[in-house]
């Protein structure tokens, strides 16, 4: 049995990894979180949290920021 060749030749979907802060990507995005539940969301671009500490989760809330500032403070 011969075997073709799996060629994808969908456009590349662009993603933003900012230091200590969300990875940015073209919406709309659908997002499974561990437990199963799946969202949506259709922003032109979305913010997905990476730090864990938004309350909108997986959405970025910029409480990331709140973390870098307290940080730089106590030095
Ligand atoms: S990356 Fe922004 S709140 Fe987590």
């Amino acid at each position: 049995m011969r075997r073709e060749a799996e060629t994808n030749t969908a456009t590349a979907t662009g993603v933003t990894i900012t230091p200590d802060g969300p990875l940015l990507l073209p919406g709309p995005v659908e997002v499974t979180l561990p437990d199963g539940t799946v969202v949506t969301s259709r922003r032109f671009t979305v913010a997905l949290c990476t730090c864990r500490r938004s309350r909108i989760y997986p959405w970025c809330d910029t409480s990331h920021r709140r973390r870098a500032k307290n940080t730089r403070e106590t030095r």
